[in-house]
């Protein structure tokens, strides 16, 4: 996590470009925030606790053409402005900006140390500037300098670094991401994520795992760390527009992601067909399918199991990310891995990924985020097209994971024209149902149940990852405590927690396990439960009903938005900002 940006090249408001840019990777991380400027051979630094949106670029709009900036998710030490970046040598020479853990800090902390540098903060990325220094007594060149730095780091990360001296931007990743932007009369832009410096140009490179760059804004060299060999690029133009990632008329980035719903279920649904019967087959030929991913998109894998049991009659594995490296002995060549991943840049799926690869099986990467790390990596991949999503809290991501993967389930069942019919229909029902009066009626039921400090959620069958996905939603964003269970473990120990009025949500369909669904509603409400259906159909196990589409097999779909909806204005009245959640960033670079 923590959002990287740099800039060399003509313009002479460098400063002033980096801390707006990066305001549009405020999602990596918001606990505190800096930039440097090189003017007239000298760098001169900023850094605050707290949020950059809040800051004036026009404070630093003074003639510079090189600066980088930095908003951090505090990992080594706390949030204090002596950790935040850009960090320096003592001379201040030297800045540095990273993303990600340099794991052996420690060891080359105390190596430094006994050479007489003095560190500042409790950050492990404050070694990289010592380092680099350090490095200058081997080497006159800086971006070699900063090579033999890296070359000494193990972990994942990446980083920006500049000299008082050289007109060199350095940049090197190793496991989180970093792009560079192109543009022939400005320069080059480097940074985390595109929106940083899509105001300038829409043509990318991306650097691969292992590689640096050093530009002085006016070429580029891409090489590998280890030998120093040159690493061709191709540029590639980014087809979505800056608009898509911005808020436009809405409060807040999770609202208008709710509301795209409308269009982006569609979007995910319309594959190429070939190219999903081909994943069909590979399915359908894999001696063994696990599917993994973490958080939400890890819910997603989750239906799916029900999704390819139900539809398509084949038994698939769901594991957390985070959990499937244990899960190696059961990997062959012949086994097949699916990663699922909005950002496509999740460390703990990168490493599912290597742990599969490394057994010789295949990976198929479902993602949104276009020439991610995880989609570059994998055998094959598809998009789900839900376009930039930069709410913290993922919600047309997910729809987009679900519509995709039930897609690839009636495929397998030789049923794809019936699957993409029924989803295109379920894409239809969920844009009548975002309507002014339905959202109404969720915002006087966050109101009724605003102050609860406790809420659960049942389901059955793909309701329950759904009740899983719905507890997260719940939790990130209002800080509420929410758990999700499937409705027949209540009376196995949960049903105990139940009080006079605790908000119980239940997510239902209209299926084979309708009636069980609904009995476990109404032992909730025999224990005094304040029971919320989301359900098609009325029910006298309802206090409050929340009327959705019947839409089948692809209730999961349909179910989830309202939960959405309430999160969202749980969040709002409870005082909370649903972009920001407290301790989370978006993308979790980190393991
Ligand atoms: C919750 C949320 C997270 C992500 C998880 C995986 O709303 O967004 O749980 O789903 O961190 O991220 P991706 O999908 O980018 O791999």
């Amino acid at each position: 996590m923590c959002g990287i940006f740099g800039y060399v090249g003509s313009r002479i408001n460098a400063g002033q470009m980096v801390i707006d840019g990066i305001k549009h990777l405020e999602y990596r991380g918001y606990d505190s925030w800096g930039v440097a400027c090189k003017k007239d051979n000298e760098i001169s630094v900023a850094k605050e606790i707290g949020k950059i949106s809040g800051v004036n670029g026009e404070d630093f709009a003074f003639h510079s053409s090189q600066a980088i900036a930095h908003t951090r998710w505090a990992t080594h030490g706390g949030v204090t402005e002596l950790n935040a970046h850009p960090h320096l040598n003592e001379e201040g020479t030297i800045a540095v900006v990273h993303n990600g853990i340099i794991e052996n800090y420690t060891e080359l902390r105390d190596e430094l140390k006994k050479k007489g540098h003095i560190f500042l903060s409790e950050t492990d990325s404050e070694i990289i500037p010592h380092l680099i220094e350090e490095e200058l007594t081997n080497t006159q060149d800086f971006a070699s300098a900063v090579r033999r730095a890296c070359q000494r780091f193990e972990g994942r990360y990446a980083l920006l670094a500049m000299d008082s001296t050289s007109q060199t931007l350095v940049a090197a990743r190793t496991g989180s991401p970093l792009i560079v932007g192109v543009s022939p009369q400005d320069g080059y832009f480097i940074a985390s994520d595109i929106p940083a410096f899509m105001d300038y140009t829409r043509t990318v490179q991306y650097l691969d795992d292992g590689e640096m760059v050093v530009t002085d804004g006016k070429s580029i060299l891409f090489t590998d760390i280890e030998t120093g060999e040159e690493r061709p690029k191709r540029e590639i133009e980014i087809t979505w527009t800056i608009e898509q990632a911005q808020k436009g008329d809405f409060e807040h980035y999770m609202l208008k992601e709710i509301m795209e719903q409308k269009d982006s279920i569609a979007r995910a649904v319309n594959q190429d067909e070939d190219q999903i019967l081909t994943l069909a087959n590979a399915i359908r030929n894999a001696r063994g399918t696990f599917l993994v991913g973490c958080g939400t998109a890890g819910k997603a894998c989750m239906a799916s199991e029900y999704f390819f049991s139900v539809i398509a009659d084949h038994h698939v594995n769901f594991a957390p990310a985070s959990e499937f490296k244990l899960y190696h002995h059961f990997l062959q060549p012949e086994s097949l891995l699916i990663v699922v991943s909005q950002s496509g840049e999740t460390a703990d799926v990168l490493e599912a990924m290597k742990v599969a690869k490394s057994k010789g099986a295949k990976v198929l990467a479902i993602v949104n985020v276009e020439g991610s790390t995880i989609e570059r990596e994998a055998d094959y991949s598809l998009l789900i097209n839900a376009g930039p999503e930069r709410a913290v809290a993922s919600t047309k991501a997910l729809t987009g994971q679900l519509a995709v993967l039930m897609l690839i389930a009636y495929a397998m069942a030789d049923k794809l024209k019936d699957g993409k019919t029924l989803l295109l229909e379920t894409a239809a029902m969920i844009n009548d149902m975002l309507n002014p009066r339905y959202i109404q009626r969720i915002q006087d039921i966050a109101e009724l149940i605003k102050e609860k400090e406790d809420l659960y959620i049942i389901g059955k069958s793909w309701n329950y990852p759904m009740a899983l996905e719905s507890a997260i939603k719940i939790q990130e964003v209002s800080y509420i405590h929410a758990e999700g269970f499937a409705g027949g473990e209540l009376k196995h120990g949960p049903i105990a927690l139940i009080e006079e009025g605790t908000p119980c949500i239940a997510l239902v369909g209209n299926d084979e396990v309708t009636t069980d669904i609904l009995s476990n509603t109404i032992e909730l409400k025999a224990r005094g439960a304040h029971t919320i259906g989301v359900a098609p159909e009325r029910s006298e196990a309802f206090d409050e009903w929340l009327k959705v589409p019947d839409a089948g097999t692809a209730q999961a779909l349909v179910n989830i938005i309202p939960i959405q909806i309430l999160s969202y204005f749980l969040a709002v009245k409870r005082g909370k900002n649903p972009d920001m959640p407290r301790n989370l960033a978006k993308s979790v670079t980190v393991k």
